[in-house]
């Protein structure tokens, strides 16, 4: 116990103690909320109305997992839902696109494989790589030159695994590139799209469908507690890896599924975006405002995602910054290292389809002020 009392004390010298907090009153800058479907009241009716109308008894909780009292009809009609919808041949949902992650790649990957990972991709799936029997090697963020140094010498069957848009930089991969390179070497392509789920596509389908690229990539990600507003994952695979995940994957396995209550608003939700494309644009026109007010300070990571960064160096630094702004109005949260390495942590800002132009002006005279 005492390890434990030093590590706190450690954190919070460095000012890097993480503690809980409610979620503001002020303007969202924050939340991953991009279309405000979270929120969103229809789709909480609907969903509370289709239950009633749907559900043959009262169904609080799923009552086990998938493979004992959980599973039920409703569940894979979504599956085959979800696999339509993002363009691809089956689905499975998981409990979140951390249990997602983490089922995935430990259990895929066989002793002897490779699994080579973009140095910036999420924990979730760092750790999944972490619990497999593969061997695991980082490559240089979006650096092709040493994705391909690492697939030289890569031995087994071999992962490439990447993100759609970067959680902490908002950028994208250059996809083309790295699916010439997993062709090449004939590797797996898994791409994890938490943050471009309902964000790209005509409909929300994600980026890799937007680019034309869904035929390509092996696996993917799709995350529904971000912009779909509501909680879960499902991955998108050929049929074959999605029986096999029933079989191997510990977190879908060992884990009780989610509340009918969930899948329904993923499926209400879903059904919704179909409806209101505008959502999708007006989130665009948000951003591209965003990016034309950051882009003239220092320390703006280009990006056209709804993941707008300013790059400062120094925990205090950023504290005081965000403290700064949450005074003016603003939800907004300091990312600090050790979640991002030290000399770049970061105000990471995120726009929605609601925020308003004169909350992006405010915004931009707040940051003046502070200058
Ligand atoms: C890239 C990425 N993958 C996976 C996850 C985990 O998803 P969930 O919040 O559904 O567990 C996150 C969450 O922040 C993420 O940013």
């Amino acid at each position: 116990m005492d390890r434990i009392l030093q590590l706190l004390e450690q954190r919070a010298a460095t000012h890097s103690l993480r503690q809980l907090s409610y979620s503001g009153s002020g303007i969202d800058f924050f939340s991953n909320d991009y279309l405000g479907l979270a929120q969103n009241r229809e789709i909480w009716m609907s969903v509370h109305q289709r239950m009633i109308d749907t559900a043959p008894k009262i169904w609080n909780g799923s009552t086990g997992s998938r493979l004992l009292s959980g599973n039920h009809a409703f569940m894979e009609e979504m599956e085959r839902y979800c696999a339509h919808f993002f363009k691809g041949d089956a689905a499975l949902l998981f409990n979140s696109g951390y249990a997602a992650n983490v089922g995935l790649l430990s259990s895929i990957p066989q002793k002897g494989d490779t699994i080579l990972y973009d140095e910036y991709i999420h924990a979730s799936l760092k750790e999944g790589a972490r619990l497999s029997l593969a061997q695991r090697y980082g490559f240089k963020h979006n650096n092709l030159e040493s994705l391909e140094s690492k697939l030289k010498r890569a031995t087994g069957t071999v992962f490439i695994v990447i993100e759609a848009v970067y959680s902490m930089d908002g950028d994208h991969p250059p996809l083309s590139e790295i699916i010439q390179l997993a062709k090449q070497y004939n590797a797996v392509l898994i791409v994890d799209e938490a943050h471009s789920t309902g964000v790209y596509g005509t409909f929300g389908e994600g980026w890799v469908v937007e680019q034309g690229w869904s035929n390509e990539v092996d696996i993917r990600i799709h995350t529904m507690g971000k912009a779909i507003g509501a909680h879960g994952a499902c991955i998108i695979a050929a049929p074959k890896v999605i029986e096999y995940l029933i079989n191997f994957a510990r977190s879908f396995i060992y884990s009780t599924a989610m509340s009918p209550h969930s899948y329904f608003t993923i499926q209400v939700a879903l059904e919704y975006l179909q409806q209101h494309t505008v959502l999708l644009q007006k989130l665009k026109t948000n951003i591209r405002l965003m990016q034309s007010t950051l882009c003239t300070y220092p320390g703006y990571i280009p990006s056209s995602s709804p993941i707008q960064i300013l790059q400062l160096s120094g925990n205090k630094a950023v504290q005081a910054l965000s403290g700064y702004l949450n005074q003016q109005g603003f939800d907004i949260k300091p990312i600090l290292s050790p979640t991002v390495k030290e000399g770049q942590e970061r105000i990471r800002c995120c726009i929605h389809a609601y925020n308003t132009e004169e909350e992006i002006q405010q915004f931009n005279t707040a940051l003046i002020n502070y200058v």
